[in-house]
């Protein structure tokens, strides 16, 4: 699946944010190895702390239906920005090489190496 593919993904999910608080409206579109997207919008709530952000809803969503095993994320915010601290490390359990395309709502993007998002990254590994 090429790039665009997967950033239009990522723009229907984020018609489906629900972010009533922050007014900020994320989609993601995670790529697993077998070829399945799973798709993901920001899910907030009246208790503030636990929304939960797009990129985790999708991680989410795919392992739970039993990939684990990813090639490609794409985010979209209004502008494109990077994912949060918390999404990275959450990416980065499940192997720190895929690539994350961070697009902003016109389509423009930037693609990144997860592992340069969230260098020297404590994982799975550091517990052996
Ligand atoms: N958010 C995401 O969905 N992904 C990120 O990487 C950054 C933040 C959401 C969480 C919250 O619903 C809203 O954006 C503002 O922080």
């Amino acid at each position: 699946m090429d790039y665009q593919s997967l950033i239009a993904k990522a723009m229907e999910a984020r018609k489906q944010a629900y972010a009533p608080y922050s007014d900020f409206a994320v989609g993601a579109a995670l790529l697993g190895k077998s070829g399945r997207v799973y798709t993901g919008c920001n899910v907030e709530n009246a208790s503030y702390g636990l929304s939960t952000c797009a990129e985790r809803v999708a991680v989410f969503k795919a392992v739970s239906e039993g990939e684990r095993d990813f090639v490609a994320i794409a985010v979209v915010t209004e502008k494109g920005v990077t994912p949060c601290g918390a999404c990275r490390q959450v990416l980065m359990e499940f192997g720190g090489d895929i690539q994350v395309i961070v697009a902003d709502a016109a389509g423009e993007y930037r693609v990144f190496a997860l592992r340069e998002l969230l260098p020297d990254a404590f994982t799975p590994k550091n517990l052996r």
